[in-house]
């Protein structure tokens, strides 16, 4: 759960023109970050790329492997970079049937199966539409059945792409609350939106994609807590 991933003299470039070169970045282990930039600078290009799905035009991801039991993982091909899209695909079939495709192969009884799925519908709140088939759902009903998903692989670095993009507050919550279990899992985030919200709250860092590079930066914790804000505010009287 716990992998890093590392890229070197990574750029992209389509036809002649140069989307980011970065000299180098890392996620991970156990990485909160908010990739931001204007639209179309190349964070979906960037999240791409760093799931596998796209080749960059130079450089490479290498994910370091520090012991044995990381390589045969990687050998039996478990997916640890999960991208998630904008606009999940989603097959036509129940909410339950989609959540469920993720664990097919996995070597587990069908009531093991079932026991996650019910699981993962439970954090997002789906529990009472799990029959109903995927077209009844409203837009933040499939992102969530999208996240359910994801999360059901439990991956080891998981690239939201505008996840929160004209979602309602429940939706977003419900979000906030399987990436926070992923978080204590040791898993990474990398979340990409156009505002801060509950979600981007979560993050420790950001990368801002500006003129062609990434600019990495640490984001302060906004003080949740209300008897410190009080002493604050005291403090900042005085
Ligand atoms: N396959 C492609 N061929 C040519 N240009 C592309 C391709 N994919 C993306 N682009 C361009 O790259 C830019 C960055 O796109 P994208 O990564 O989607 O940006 P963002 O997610 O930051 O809005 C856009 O101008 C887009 O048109
Ligand atoms: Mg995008």
């Amino acid at each position: 759960m716990t992998i890093k991933i590392t890229a070197q003299q990574l750029s992209m470039r389509f036809k002649e023109r140069v989307l980011f070169h970065i000299p180098e970045l890392s996620i991970g282990p156990n990485d909160a970050i908010y990739l931001k930039g204007d639209n179309g600078v190349g964070k979906t290009t960037l999240l791409k790329i760093l799931s596998g799905l796209l080749k960059p035009t130079t450089g490479k991801i290498a994910q370091p492997t520090s012991n044995w039991l990381n390589r045969f993982s990687m050998r039996t091909g478990r997916k640890d970079v999960i991208y998630l899209h904008q606009s999940p695909y989603l097959f036509d079939g129940t909410v339950y049937q989609n959540i469920v495709y993720g664990i097919r192969y996995q070597k587990e009884s069908a009531n093991g199966k079932r026991a996650q799925v019910i699981t993962a519908l439970r954090m997002v709140g789906l529990e009472t539409l799990a029959d109903e088939h995927i077209s009844v759902l409203s837009g933040g009903e499939k992102q969530r059945v999208a996240m359910a998903r994801a999360w059901i692989l439990k991956p080891s670095i998981l690239l939201m792409d505008e996840p929160s993009a004209s979602l309602d507050h429940e939706s977003i919550d419900r979000l906030v609350v399987m990436a926070k279990d992923l978080l204590a899992r040791g898993s990474s985030l990398v979340i990409t939106s156009h505002q801060t919200n509950a979600l981007t709250d979560l993050c420790r860092k950001q990368w801002w994609i500006k003129d062609t590079t990434l600019v990495e930066s640490p984001l302060l914790q906004v003080i949740k807590d209300t008897s410190q804000e009080k002493t604050y505010a005291t403090s900042n009287a005085n």
